[in-house]
């Protein structure tokens, strides 16, 4: 299940633009900053894959990262600016204003479009940070996933991390039960769940191993 071969493919704005090979795709998904392109650099073994393709200012929509030419890694945007701080909401509102105007009408609403007309969309893998308590947008946004029957994986990030007072002071794995426990309120089972460490390459195998047990059903 190992990556031999990984190239960036396009970006794309809307769904209908995505490549129509038909190959089967990965969507990794999560607040900005909880980890994504380092995630996605650690499953293809490559320090700045997922960089190269960021171009400032220039609004990156639904990115499409070629996996040994036979499935997809997708990169989307990620969500929750009104949580951080200032001046990053500043700094990211300037990509946010440079980008097309009917993706400035509603952010969300192209992901999500994504998410239910996407038929090669195998399951999407939402990223939470385990290295702080569960935050309301993650559990709406799991939540909204469910409601709509998209396929998920649950990614638990940071877990190298160690708890820290500021953080809320629990584990990760603390962080990661008590996120499961509130979301088993609107999810019959918890989804399928892989902690993981973009800094020990903690979780890698595990994520390809049950991709490649995901794109074979
Ligand atoms: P956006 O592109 O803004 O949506 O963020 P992103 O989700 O792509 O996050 P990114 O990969 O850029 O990582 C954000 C920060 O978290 C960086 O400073 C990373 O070094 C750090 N980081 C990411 N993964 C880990 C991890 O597993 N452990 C630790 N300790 N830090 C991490
Ligand atoms: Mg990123």
């Amino acid at each position: 299940a190992q990556v031999v071969q990984a190239e960036f493919v396009k970006s794309s704005v809307r769904t209908e633009d995505c490549p129509s090979d038909g190959l089967p795709e990965f969507a990794l998904v999560g607040r900005s900053n909880v980890g994504k392109s380092s995630l996605l650099n650690s499953l293809v073994r490559r320090k700045r894959l997922a960089l190269t393709s960021k171009k400032p200012g220039k609004t990156q929509c639904i990115n499409h990262f070629r996996i040994n030419d036979s499935w997809y890694l997708v990169d989307l945007p990620g969500y929750g600016w009104i949580d951080m701080d200032p001046l990053w909401h500043r700094f990211l509102w300037f990509s946010y204003a440079s980008a097309p105007q009917e993706l400035r009408t509603d952010w969300g609403k192209f992901t999500k479009d994504y998410f239910i007309n996407r038929s090669t969309l195998v399951s999407v893998f939402l990223l939470i940070d385990a290295s702080i308590p569960a935050k309301k947008i993650d559990l709406e946004y799991a939540s909204w996933l469910g409601q709509n029957q998209v396929p998920m994986t649950l990614i638990f990030t940071k877990c190298d991390k160690r708890k820290k007072k500021k953080n809320g002071g629990k584990r990760p794995e603390e962080n990661v039960k008590d996120f499961q426990e509130l979301i088993c309120g609107f999810f019959q089972t918890v989804p399928p769940w892989i902690m993981t460490s973009s800094v020990t390459n903690q979780g890698r195998d595990e994520i390809l191993l049950h991709m490649a047990q995901l794109r074979n059903y």
